[in-house]
């Protein structure tokens, strides 16, 4: 039996750059999977995520680009937040870890594990730029790899992956000023005393099975080998040390652990890696307003499942398991994982998806092409539950028009065309016969194995068994033929209208456009707050005679994945087309180009991607559609000056008129910038 509450997290992704579909793949999507399906069965559960703010990439960005890191970070934190929306991901909260939630969970944290002893202080000998007067830790930090010869950062290599010390590097040099001027000077740092905890670790590990049985060796093998862990930076952005607040309770507790040293703590900060877990707990405090409630799902009794990819594996299963013994006390008990979900990783041509290398393809690329159903139900099906597995174009696209349009959209519509066709859209009466009855067994063992696969942490499973459903309706409809048939004609509709709600009920945690359309469709709710515990039986049995369904829509479309991509690669040919070829300045001096007022901007009603928007460019107001739905909220856009083509051939665009455009900037990642002004020029100004 489940206990009572259910907390389910997903790592946080980092936010130097929009997510891509590797990292949705790895972490969020599996955990957006049991979280609907938890709401489907009605359990009380909560999704949890965030960004994972901190840390050097984010800071050295900053510094390039010369703007304060927390501006930068909640910049970045909204655009990614922004397109997590768009992938259907329903968190109970999506915060950031620089929240002053989890600062205050932070410090709570460090401060038990600091006075039950589990922290201590080590010297250190680290790289020091003298030009930079600092220290140079983890990314700030380049060099040669000694394994591969690429270019490594002070802790990993990027192209091999080598987890390093900064002075294995060859040729080192400080990423800030490029100096390589670089000493190695002793520093005082905080480390987690992680051996502590092995033996506990190993009895969970054995007794609780709280991993893939594909992740065990390693984890095993990780405790064995656990050692001391530096949980303290020399670099300015993170969460500052609580100095004050430990040194006060070891003298009113009288506690025998040594003092902190603010002249050195005071200047350091909590490296990442030890707040970004803690976030969980942070965030879940943040979305009951720091009431009570959050403990009930943060305590041994409730149960805490995880999310994520292999390469965080050694964080969640000895490090943050670590600190929730460390941190536990009699007042407060954290409990230990209950599962957690491990992916393998999603390679796209065999390469590994990543960020900071520009591979794959990026969240927001993918969501351009295709509604998120379409990627969600691909990429579930294809989950590195066990092993890696590959993302191929050919693939998606017959995925696609074969299983989602032909299979399950077909059964669909094929069955209630023939119930408006025959029966006003009303659900008939049947007299069920031993083949109808049969045909619902045979459901209701499907229905059972979707359950059972969920239950034993099998996510993939669910989406076979959704398409089992349709094939089995199908192959029903067919033998039957209810349109020359009419003696079967109300028993054939009746249990292939049972079908299809069974079928939109599974496809919730998949695919949960189509699954609520399908109970629009079928006009039943999908899912309710009460749930249904008792889950098999309701599934088929609520769809009453005479019920009248809703209306018919179209539940998928086929796609051509050789044109999504020449849509891609044209705007690159142009981009080379534009650099070879040069432009007279006649030519360039026919656009109107200006400054113009955003004064109206709604969605356009037969396009989900674009904005229908007026502009003001002083002797009159244009109109535009533009593709910046999943850029720009209406808020910003209204009342904003941006520049214009004013003289563009007028088009209409999905029934909407067209002619203007306004000019923007996009980068490799998909990033959109409209152009703007510096200094304020009044609205009709000329750009030449
Ligand atoms: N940001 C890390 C990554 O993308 C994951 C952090 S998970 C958490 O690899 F546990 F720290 F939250
Ligand atoms: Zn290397």
């Amino acid at each position: 039996m489940p206990r009572d509450k259910l907390t389910i997290t997903s790592a946080l992704p980092y936010i130097h750059g929009v997510p891509h579909l590797g990292n949705i793949v790895g972490s969020m999507l599996p955990a957006d999977i049991f979280h609907r399906y938890q709401d489907l069965r009605g359990r009380d559960n909560i999704f949890i995520c965030g960004s994972d703010v901190h840390g050097t990439p984010l800071e050295l960005e900053a510094l390039e680009q010369g703007v304060e890191v927390e501006d930068l970070a909640g910049e970045q934190h909204e655009k990614v937040k922004h397109v997590l929306q768009k992938f259907d991901l329903d968190f109970s909260i999506y915060s950031n870890t620089h929240s002053d939630y989890n600062r205050r969970q932070t410090h709570d944290m460090f401060l038990e594990l600091y006075c039950n002893g589990y922290i201590s202080e080590e010297t250190q000998v680290l790289p020091y730029s003298e030009e930079d007067g600092r220290f140079l830790p983890d990314r700030y930090i380049e060099g040669e790899c000694p394994e591969c010869g690429g270019l490594a950062r002070g802790d990993q290599c990027d192209d091999c992956g080598m987890l390093l010390e900064p002075e294995e590097l060859i040729d080192p040099y400080s990423a800030i000023s490029g100096s390589e001027d670089i000493e190695f000077k002793e520093t005082k740092h905080l480390f987690l005393d992680l051996p502590q905890f092995k033996s506990d670790l190993m009895k969970w590990v054995k007794e609780e099975r709280p991993v893939p049985g594909s992740s065990l060796k390693e984890v095993e093998n990780a405790i064995e080998n656990t050692e001391k862990r530096c949980i303290t930076r020399d670099i300015e952005w993170g969460f500052e040390i609580p100095v004050d607040q430990v040194n006060n309770r070891i003298d009113e507790r009288g506690l025998d652990v040594p003092k902190l040293d603010p002249d050195v703590y005071n200047d350091k900060v909590l490296y990442v890696w030890f707040d970004a877990p803690i976030g969980y707990v942070g965030f879940t405090r943040e979305l009951f307003d720091d009431g009570e409630e959050w403990r009930e799902y943060w305590n041994k009794d409730s149960e805490i499942y995880y999310s994520i990819g292999k390469d965080n594996t050694i964080f969640h299963t000895v490090i943050w398991p670590s600190m929730l013994m460390g941190a536990s006390n009699e007042d407060m008990d954290y409990g230990l994982p209950h599962y957690e979900f491990i992916q393998q990783f999603l390679l796209a041509e065999d390469t590994k998806f990543s960020k900071s290398r520009g591979k794959g393809l990026s969240t927001r690329e993918a969501l351009d092409m295709c509604p998120s159903d379409y990627w969600r139900f691909y990429l579930a099906k294809n989950l590195p539950q066990q092993h890696d597995s590959t993302f191929s174009w050919s693939d998606f696209e017959s995925e696609i028009n074969n299983v989602l349009n032909d299979t399950i959209g077909n059964f669909v519509n094929r069955t209630l065309s023939l119930a408006e066709q025959w029966f006003d859209s009303e659900v008939p009466f049947p007299e069920l016969e031993n083949r109808d009855e049969q045909i619902e067994a045979e459901a209701l063992r499907i229905v059972e194995e979707y359950v059972e696969a969920f239950e034993n942490h099998d996510l993939k499973t669910g989406v076979e068994k959704a398409t089992e459903i349709a094939r089995l309706g199908d192959r029903y409809l067919s033998e039957e033929e209810p349109w020359n048939n009419e003696d079967r004609r109300e028993e054939t509709i009746h249990v292939s209208l049972h079908l299809i709600r069974a079928m939109g009920v599974m496809l919730y945690p998949y695919a949960p456009e189509a699954s609520e359309k399908i109970g629009d469709m079928l006009n039943v709710d999908i899912h309710t707050e009460e749930g249904v515990d008792e889950f098999i039986e309701p599934l088929l049995g609520n769809l009453e005679p005479g019920h009248i369904l809703g209306e018919r829509e179209v539940l998928f479309e086929k796609i051509d994945v050789s044109k999504m991509k020449n849509d891609e690669t044209t705007s690159e040919s142009d981009e080379t087309a534009e650099n070879q070829e040069n432009v007279s300045f006649e030519e360039f001096q026919n656009m109107d180009i200006r400054v113009g007022k955003v004064v109206g901007v709604e969605d356009h009603p037969n396009a989900d991607k674009l904005y229908k928007v007026q502009i003001d460019i002083g002797s009159k107001t244009l109109q535009t559609c533009a593709g910046l739905v999943n850029h720009y909220e209406k808020e910003e856009l209204q009342g904003r000056k941006v520049v214009v083509l004013a003289n563009l051939q007028p088009a209409e665009l999905r029934g909407e008129k067209s002619e203007c455009m306004m000019l923007a900037a996009e980068d490799d990642s998909g990033a959109v910038e409209l152009l703007g002004l510096q200094k304020d020029l009044s609205i009709g100004s000329k750009v030449r």
